[in-house]
């Protein structure tokens, strides 16, 4: 049995964390092996290139720098935890990959489509999820979730057009690949976004049986 690739995508707040649990709850139910990991992260090494990413700095990174820590935190994290996962043939349940980078360093910072897929080439070869849960939401609902939590990041510390640009990113991203991408209507209530997500649970057990 091969492994499956999971991501899943969407703005701060979304509710992807909150939802990759209840995922792996429902999978492990049915007996499968599932590793939960999260980008920027998902090793030593790659959680302190997701910190660099993360924290608020008086020197401005420029949009290259970020493009490049994120693909490098990218590279060893498949090294490390994905690709490992996959060959022994888990559910890899991954929190933001590659789309990101697509609907943030694309969409929010305006670096163009065709870099971004070079390094994802380059960095990947020819790996890409089998299947990405979009959720999506209005940028606002999203940003008031993720303030409760206190302090904002430095992607958090964006304005609303940069939120709109990376929704919109995503938004283009599944509407190109509909067999890749489900979006989920994350701005209803916590049962009724669970609700939709069980409802893909035999699609993705079928998946994984190949
Ligand atoms: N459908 C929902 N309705 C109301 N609140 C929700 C819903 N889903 C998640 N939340 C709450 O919103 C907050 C953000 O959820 P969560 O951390 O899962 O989002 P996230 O997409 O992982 O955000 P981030 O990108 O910032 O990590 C949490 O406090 C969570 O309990
Ligand atoms: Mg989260």
């Amino acid at each position: 049995m091969s492994g499956l690739f999971i991501t899943l995508e969407g703005p701060e707040g979304a509710g992807k964390s909150t939802n990759r649990e209840y995922l792996a709850e429902r999978l492990r139910a049915q007996g499968i092996t599932v590793v939960l990991t999260r980008e920027p992260g998902g090793t030593p090494l790659a959680e302190r290139i997701r910190e660099l990413l993360l924290a608020p700095s008086d020197e401005q990174m420029a949009a290259d720098t970020e493009l490049l820590l994120v693909f490098a935190a990218r590279a060893q994290h498949l090294a490390q935890v994905i690709r490992p996962a996959l060959a022994s043939g888990s559910v890899v349940l991954c929190d933001r990959f590659t789309d990101a980078t697509y609907a943030y360093q694309g969409g929010g910072r305006g670096l163009s489509q065709e870099r971004i897929a070079q390094l994802e080439q380059f960095v990947q070869a020819d790996l890409r999820p089998d299947l990405t849960l979009v959720f999506d939401l209005p940028v606002e609902v999203g940003l008031a979730r993720a303030a409760e939590r206190g302090r904002l990041d430095r992607f958090e510390q964006e304005g609303l057009d940069f939120f709109n640009a990376v929704r919109h990113a995503y938004l283009n991203r599944a509407a190109a690949q509909p067999e890749r991408y489900r979006i989920v209507d994350a701005a209803q209530s916590l049962t009724a976004v669970q609700e939709q997500i069980a409802q893909l649970l035999p699609q993705i057990v079928e998946l994984h049986r190949g």
